[in-house]
């Protein structure tokens, strides 16, 4: 499924006039599948070597990921009737739903490896379950998907990060097995990151929304992923040697995932005038195509179907 399109006619030629054009403006969201041959998850116990401490943060992030793109998928559906007349942004909702939905699938094969391991993901992937029908009940009927939006914008980041820095890809994902997936799921974040934050706006949620989604991915979804790293470590701190933790304070210094760069990057999202689109991703999005033209390949429509939904009490 891929179309090239132009952007929304209605609310991004609105924000245009309003605060100019904008460096990012690719349009195409084609949904493709990881090849098996390039994601066999042969791993480690640690899958960041000698590294418990990041291994247990990169299992967490993976282990709320198919319940957490649930949430997003339901909530992007729920406001399908506001994009109804705007052709781009439907057919990037079709582009989205499919990509998050095949990243939720890809994930789930992650993760029955990674609990294979020893690592604690049904816990983490029963309790994101358990916040995010939460989310999904609160009002206004708009919170879900300002939540979505706000979590885009995390994911956004972390793509940006995993994509744009070396240094950080060979440190945190340098495995054969785990290196292709990550890369594929952030090129694919790159290319949606507009589209929850367009059908927010188009349903009408406006700058007070989208603030109260991000308190709440904060402080519900990103607190849980810290909590639940904390709780990994020390239930495993009969594992970690003061070797692992020299290695952790290494590669901590190597990465961008956890830096100062992150929190500057996070914190745009607070500004009134922003959009996703104000950082300029495309040239990033148009390399990583290519590089990763062998090891994900554009899907059929058959194969897109969407992960089944979180539960709520709204037909999704
Ligand atoms: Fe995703
Ligand atoms: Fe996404």
């Amino acid at each position: 499924m891929t179309a090239t399109l132009s952007p929304p006619p209605t609310t991004a030629g609105r924000r245009r006039r309003r605060r100019g054009s904008r460096p990012s403006a690719i349009r195409d969201i084609p949904v493709r599948r990881l090849r098996h041959d390039q994601a066999d998850y042969d791993l480690d116990r640690w899958v960041v070597p000698g590294d418990p401490i990041f291994s247990h943060f990169l299992a967490i992030l993976s282990a709320v990921f198919p319940k957490g793109e649930e949430f997003f998928v339901a909530s992007v559906r729920r406001h399908r009737d506001a994009v109804a007349d705007n052709p781009v942004l439907k057919e990037q909702v079709k582009g989205f739903i499919g990509q998050e939905a095949m990243h939720s699938r890809e994930h789930r094969r992650l993760n029955e490896r990674l609990a294979g391991l020893g690592y604690r993901m049904a816990r983490a992937d029963r309790t994101i379950g358990v916040l995010v029908d939460s989310i999904y009940k609160i009002p206004p009927s708009t919170l879900p998907i300002a939540a979505t939006a706000a979590a885009e914008h995390y994911t956004g980041l972390l793509a940006e990060a995993v994509l744009s820095d070396e240094s950080t890809r060979t440190t945190l994902f340098g495995t054969e097995a785990v290196e292709p997936m990550i890369a594929w799921h952030a090129l694919e974040e790159l290319e949606h990151k507009n589209v929850a934050f367009d059908v927010m706006e188009a349903a009408g949620g406006g700058y007070v929304v989208r603030v109260a989604g991000f308190a709440v991915t904060t402080s519900v979804l990103a607190s849980y992923v810290a909590i639940e790293w904390g709780r990994a470590v020390w239930e495993d701190r009969h594992l970690i040697t003061r070797e692992n933790r020299r290695t952790f304070h290494r590669n901590l210094m190597r990465q961008k995932l956890l830096s100062p760069w992150s929190a500057r990057k996070l914190l745009i999202y607070l500004r009134p005038g922003f959009h996703p689109d104000d950082t300029a991703t495309d040239e990033l999005v148009q390399e990583w195509r290519l590089r990763l033209a062998e090891v994900a390949t554009a899907n059929t429509k058959a194969d897109t179907e969407p992960a089944p939904a979180v539960s709520t009490d709204t037909p999704v």
